[in-house]
């Protein structure tokens, strides 16, 4: 293929290439770039993710540097099949049987303990390995020709996920070797994190995932507390939780209550430039603010398919506060948009 591994000498001095996952020659290209230690960005269900070979440490290394990540912070390993968790994981619970044939490919993490093989660099030291199966054919084939990829979301730290490719370059262009283009995530939020390596299962990260379906095969699971943000002056089981995450650049609020509510205390508080980020079919309720809709308020998965490009275009248009619906209802698809959205709200 003739293509040679970067030594990433100088963050954003890279030519990004642009590569389509419809593109076969663009598919083995990107794998070959993976297979020479480099970075790609591949479309995954849930979000876009930031790909090196989870074996090889300087790779998974290149991309903490891309990102600004914290070192603390682990990374999910990727596979295509299921035999290959017998080489990242020291033992396989029951339930990640069970789990795994039910919901993989999927937007499903299961954090299980891990074998030696793993570098540190990938579980940022910690005695377990994140792994999951994804959906899209793309970041299957790329595990095929490159191996188990570790990926997290494509964007800079702190920043929300990227949903397309334009989100993933407009944060890493210059700073990655590639962006394989597979189009707008359907998910839109991340994965459900269910960790395994303990004496019950706990629920890490609300994801793309519904904690119902968790429950209906395996019975009851926990919730870390720092899912609720309960402060309990212990550090998060996910490291990630503990970071400012999916946050735009303008301070946010959340609006909660009936929608005439939330529009007379908008107009009460909003500074010049403030901007709402609400439901389909609210805009007149709004009127003289600018608004973003991000979906029907019951249809949750409308609402975590566009939640982060919503929050992507208010940071382009340069808001100065973002006032944003927060849907009255619990369950499914919704623990994952209100954690977000909570995540984006703290300051
Ligand atoms: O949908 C997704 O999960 C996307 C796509 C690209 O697969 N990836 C993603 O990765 O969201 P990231 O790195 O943004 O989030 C991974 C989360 C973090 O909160 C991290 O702390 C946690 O998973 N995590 C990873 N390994 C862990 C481990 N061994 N124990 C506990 N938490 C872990
Ligand atoms: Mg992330």
């Amino acid at each position: 293929m003739g293509w040679r591994s970067s030594p990433h000498p100088n963050p954003e001095s890279l030519a990004t290439r642009h590569l389509s996952a419809d593109i076969p020659e663009d598919v083995a290209y990107a794998g070959e770039i993976l297979k020479s230690g480099g970075l790609v960005a591949m479309p995954t269900e849930t979000v876009y993710g930031l790909a090196a070979r989870a074996l090889d440490p300087a790779a998974v290394g290149a991309i903490y540097a891309a990102k600004g990540r914290p070192s603390d912070n682990p990374l999910i390993v990727h596979i295509a099949d299921l035999w290959e968790l017998g080489s990242l994981c020291a033992s396989i619970p029951d339930a990640a049987v069970l789990l795994a044939a039910h919901f993989w490919p999927g937007p499903l993490t299961l954090v299980m303990p891990r074998r030696r093989e793993v570098p540190d660099v990938v579980t940022a030291g910690l005695p377990t390995v994140a792994v999951r199966m994804p959906v899209t054919a793309a970041a299957r084939a790329l595990i095929k020709i490159a191996g188990p990829l570790a990926a997290p979301s494509a964007n800079r730290a702190g920043a929300p996920s990227p949903t397309t490719a334009g989100h993933v370059r407009a944060d890493l262009g210059g700073r990655i070797d590639a962006i394989l283009d597979g189009g707008p995530c359907v998910v839109g939020v991340e994965s459900t994190v269910l960790d395994l390596s303990g004496a019950q299962p706990c629920l890490l990260r609300p994801g793309g995932l519904a904690r119902e379906r968790l429950e209906a095969l395996i019975g009851p699971v926990g919730t870390d507390p720092a899912v609720e943000g309960a402060a309990t002056g212990q550090p998060p089981r996910a490291p990630g939780m503990k970071y400012r995450h999916y946050a735009p650049k303008a301070p946010l609020f959340l609006l909660q209550g009936p929608a005439a509510a939330a529009a007379a205390y908008v107009r009460a508080r909003a500074k010049p430039g403030a901007a709402v980020l609400c439901f389909d079919g609210e805009q007149a309720l709004f009127a003289g603010c600018y608004c973003v809709s991000y979906g029907r308020e019951g249809d949750p998965a409308s609402l975590s398919r566009n939640l982060y490009a919503a929050l992507r275009q208010l940071d382009r248009d340069d808001v100065s506060e973002i006032y944003a619906r927060y849907p009255a209802y619990t369950g499914g698809l919704y623990e994952a948009v209100r954690n977000r959205l909570g995540k984006a709200a703290e300051s």
